[in-house]
């Protein structure tokens, strides 16, 4: 069945075998590119919106939920990393196990990871600097910054911000390794500040009920929450680059799991423990939260530290857009012109520049709840093919090298499943709805395009060509 040709393994490890990286990333460092990855929309952007409308307090707990689900995913993930660690997206990992029609499926839920994540990125930046203004004297109009369903008519400073990313990714400027140190100290510190200021105003009476919305709440705040533990799956793609990954990548992973759920916990028993949970609901809680103790400038200085966070979160989701796109084009599954590399800059401008229009759109006009789950939905059912890829490698490739391979595989990667098709089922009945839509017009677009202009099928075509003038021949 044609549909489920596996992309042969050789042709991707000799992929990885050309580009043959260092080894020199320790423990260490893998944890601190995970914080680098990790923190941004999650903690800084969604947490007022999840205290506020889907767990109250305890909210809490639904970041220990998506984080236990992580660790599941990223053990079954690593060891595809190691196997396969080429242009790591779950696209390539579900190409080679479960096949094409899987891989394509994939790689068109992960846009929603990608691009419509990108847009709630770009809304809490919005918020944040909306939130700074506002604590210098200045107010923007409503109009302008807010998107239809929330009371304005666009949300521009988000639009803006996301061209701008684009025009960065179109010159081919990304963060090196040591601006994404200095960065991660900048979001930390900020973090710190956040929680030393706010910390001493905490009232316990306002953690009262701590689950007004019931366990309910705090299973669908996981579903909205999973945004903020996104980049674990990049994460793994460090594997070829470690010294030794049998102990460096889980060590890392794991780390830099518990250390951002100490963080956001530790965040949300702040946020709901000084301000009565409901007075949440805004894009930007931890400027708003310091503004309720009366700190501006407190709020001046984490707002501008959560700004620095959300635009590099900003960067790399849509530049993993576009090469996500790009494996695709070159397998064919995409039109290749899209994805056509610029003489002067080396980058895939044409995709680049239709990803940054697209992502600023939904960025301009879509509430970021919505896409905050519909960017969960996405990376969940990725993260779930990735987990049913990684033991079916394991029975068809049994003796491929592994660098890493998952602790209890047939126990990690069915409870990997499991975990993720729980949160999974929690999202909201219109976000699954619109997943479903989604995932039908992709499937239409793999039977009428991608099907037959995908280059296995091509090699395929002419074996099978090259077969019938071999027989025909011999019956000569
Ligand atoms: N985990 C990343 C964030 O929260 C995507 O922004």
């Amino acid at each position: 069945m044609t549909w489920f040709r596996r992309k042969p393994l050789a042709d991707l490890t000799a992929v990885a075998e050309e580009k043959k990286l260092t080894r020199a990333l320790s423990a260490f460092d893998v944890t601190l590119l995970g914080l680098g990855v990790i923190i941004g929309t999650g903690i800084f952007v969604l947490t007022g919106i999840g205290a506020a409308t889907y767990a109250g307090p305890g909210l809490m707990l639904s970041f220990v939920l998506a984080a236990i689900t992580c660790a599941f995913v990223c053990l079954a993930y690593a060891e595809l990393v190691s196997i396969l660690p080429v242009s790591g997206s779950a696209y390539t990992y579900t190409y080679a196990s479960l096949g094409e029609f899987f891989g394509w499926w994939v790689g068109w839920g992960l846009v929603l990871e990608y691009s419509v994540g990108a847009s709630a990125v770009a809304g809490g930046w919005s918020a944040y600097l909306v939130g700074i203004l506002h604590a210098g004297g200045i107010d923007l109009p409503k109009s302008l910054t807010a998107v239809p369903h929330d009371g304005g008519i666009v949300n521009l400073p988000a639009m803006l911000i996301v061209l701008f990313a684009t025009f960065l990714l179109v010159l081919g400027i990304r963060e090196s390794a040591k601006v994404n140190r200095v960065l991660v100290l900048i979001k930390i510190a900020t973090i710190f500040l956040f929680i030393f200021l706010a910390g001493p105003h905490v009232d316990p009476i306002n953690w009262e009920p701590f689950l007004p919305f019931g366990w309910q709440g705090v299973a669908a705040g996981t579903g909205i929450l999973f945004f903020a533990y996104l980049g674990v799956d990049a994460l793994a793609t460090a594997a070829e680059e470690t010294k030794n990954p049998k102990v460096d990548m889980p060590v890392g992973i794991m780390a830099s799991l518990i250390i951002c759920t100490i963080l956001y916990i530790a965040v949300s028993a702040v946020m709901t423990g000084v301000v009565p949970y409901p007075q949440l609901d805004t894009a930007a809680p931890a400027t708003y939260v310091l503004e309720y103790i009366g700190s501006r400038a407190g709020s001046a200085i984490v707002g501008t530290g959560a700004l620095c966070g959300l635009s590099t979160v900003l960067l790399v989701m849509i530049y993993a857009q576009t090469r996500a796109f790009y494996a695709m084009s070159r397998d064919g599954l995409i039109p290749k012109g899209l994805c056509k590399i610029h003489k002067k800059y080396h980058t895939p401008h044409i995709i680049t520049m239709i990803v940054g229009v697209v992502v600023s759109l939904i960025a301009g006009f879509t509430p970021i709840h919505i896409v905050a789950e519909m960017c969960s939905a996405g990376t969940l059912f990725a993260f779930m093919c990735a987990s049913l890829g990684v033991m079916v490698l394991r029975r068809v490739y049994p003796d491929v090298k592994r660098d890493f391979r998952c602790p209890a595989v047939y126990i990690v990667a069915p409870l990997a499943i499991l975990f993720c098709g729980f949160v999974f089922s929690q999202l909201s009945a219109h976000t699954i709805e619109l997943f479903i839509s989604w995932s039908i017009l992709g499937a239409l677009i793999y039977v009428f395009y991608s099907r037959k202009h995908s280059v296995l099928a091509k090699a395929h075509r002419e074996e099978l060509q090259l077969g019938n003038v071999e027989i025909e021949e011999s019956m000569k």
